[in-house]
């Protein structure tokens, strides 16, 4: 089922109730962020890709589309199992028709930097989740290396055309807040000009585009700036050649049963080849200060991804104080960090969360609707998250899921361990990251209904 079919269909509730302990083990699907980046690599790329592994939910769905409609050969070879022929960097050709990324804020702006590399015109548009968030901070860089925004709709939103540059500038670029997505659109165009393209981050964001750049034979560098930054150096024009990409488990989607685990009494929960990259792994630290039982063993790597087998058990959580340079390694994990906030005994205080306002919802008022809703006292001060905990959660709530994934899975979450049921008024949009959640947790033992 499309986004717009689910529009125009009804929504699909579902209920979550207080279960018995949560025992198996499982691997819950493909990376995100790398499944995107391999199809869109692939695809700027002179031979075949190979990806194993690669999430088959609705977003990275849209950008392998989109990848094919830009020119590329992408086809699925088996169970997660994809190949992609490239077209070469700055190959890619006009689409006939609007490129529609869905509910994906990540395939959205990743293809913007790579369209703006070429010298074609296309159309950008998505749901009215993706039409409602900001993509001026993307355009505004790929505009100085010479792209152009044709029309869009108010302050640079989608729907929007963009005609990429046919000799597009090298640029240095100091990021506005910590966003890879911005990072990586401006690599991914800068892949098309002569010279060195140079991105400054202040806080360091995911290395995915980086890792995978050199991985496809790209000259890249990545020096520490300041205390908790990045100094990202491309050569453009390099000849990526195709590569084989194994994508490790999604570390924010193993983040909802390991929460699950670690709140539902007596729970003893194996998750394997959970990528362990350090830039992504800010909830598993925190988890663990909060008093989480999260063990780590078979590490391994993979073009420099590290991946690891994580066994979790049930665990008596306190507060915590999350400080704000832990957010980029964590931004999509502070939804279930506030359902394991309110579990614990004590307070939590989450801070500097301001990009959880332009996720897929605004998160931040969202996760406090969330508890409120549910009976747990929670406040938002500036960009801070504070939730007091008391050890559990009444529960009896209905959550509003503001065509967001990750709110319908914490709410469900949260219903696991409660002391009444919790129930979402949506779960169509966890098809976008991970479309067997609902009889994954079931094999393991959640209630669902
Ligand atoms: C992503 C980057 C993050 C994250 C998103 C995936 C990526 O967004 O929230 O889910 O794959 O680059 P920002 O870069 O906007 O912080």
């Amino acid at each position: 089922m499309t986004h717009s079919d689910r529009l125009a269909d009804h929504k699909t509730p579902l209920e979550a109730r207080s279960s018995g302990s949560l025992t198996g083990k499982v691997r819950v699907p493909g990376d995100k962020s790398i499944s995107h980046r391999a199809l869109i690599l692939g695809a700027l790329a002179v031979g075949e890709t190979r990806i194993s592994g690669l999430l088959e939910g609705e977003d990275v769905l849209n950008t392998a589309k989109a990848m094919r409609a830009l020119g590329a050969k992408v086809v699925r070879t088996g169970d997660f199992a994809w190949s992609v022929r490239g077209v070469g960097v700055a190959g890619l050709a006009q689409p006939d028709a609007p490129l529609d990324f869905g509910n994906s804020g990540t395939g959205c702006r990743l293809v913007m930097g790579a369209v703006a590399g070429c010298p074609i015109t296309a159309v950008f548009d998505g749901d009215a989740s993706l039409r409602s968030r900001p993509m001026r901070r993307v355009l505004d860089p790929l505009e100085l290396m010479g792209a152009r925004v044709g029309s869009s709709g108010p302050g640079g939103r989608l729907p929007l055309t963009l005609s990429g540059a046919r000799d597009p500038l090298p640029i240095l670029y100091r990021t506005p807040v910590a966003s890879a997505q911005i990072k990586s659109a401006v690599l991914l165009a800068g892949l098309a000009a002569p010279g060195i393209t140079t991105v400054i981050e202040t806080e360091a964001s995911r290395d995915h585009t980086e890792l995978m750049l050199r991985h496809f034979g790209a000259q890249i560098t990545s020096l520490p700036e300041g205390r908790h930054g990045r100094r990202i150096a491309l050569t453009g024009q390099p000849e990526l050649h195709g590569a084989e990409v194994v994508v490790p488990a999604d570390p924010s989607s193993a983040a909802f049963p390991i929460v699950a685990a670690l709140i539902v009494e007596g729970s003893d929960l194996v998750l394997s080849d959970v990528m362990t990259n350090p830039l992504r792994t800010g909830l598993f630290t925190t988890l663990r200060e909060m008093g989480g039982s999260i063990e780590q063993s078979l590490v391994r790597d993979d073009a420099g991804e590290p991946m690891a087998q994580l066994r979790v058990r049930a665990s008596k959580l306190r507060g915590v104080e999350v400080p704000p340079e832990r957010a980029p390694s964590m931004i999509d994990e502070y939804l279930v960090l506030a359902v394991a906030a309110g579990f614990a005994e004590g307070t939590t205080i989450m801070r500097g969360l301001k990009e959880l306002r332009v996720k897929e919802s605004d998160r931040l008022e969202a996760t406090a609707a969330m508890l409120r809703v549910n009976g747990v006292k929670v406040e938002i001060s500036g960009d801070d998250l504070i939730v007091e905990g008391k050890g559990h959660v009444p529960g009896d709530g209905l959550v509003a899921t503001h065509m967001d994934h990750r709110i319908a899975m914490s709410a469900l979450v949260m219903g696991l361990a409660a002391d009444k049921p919790v129930r979402v008024d949506d779960t169509g949009f966890i098809a976008t990251s991970f479309p067997d959640f609902i009889p994954m947790m079931r094999a393991i033992g959640a209630e669902f209904s």
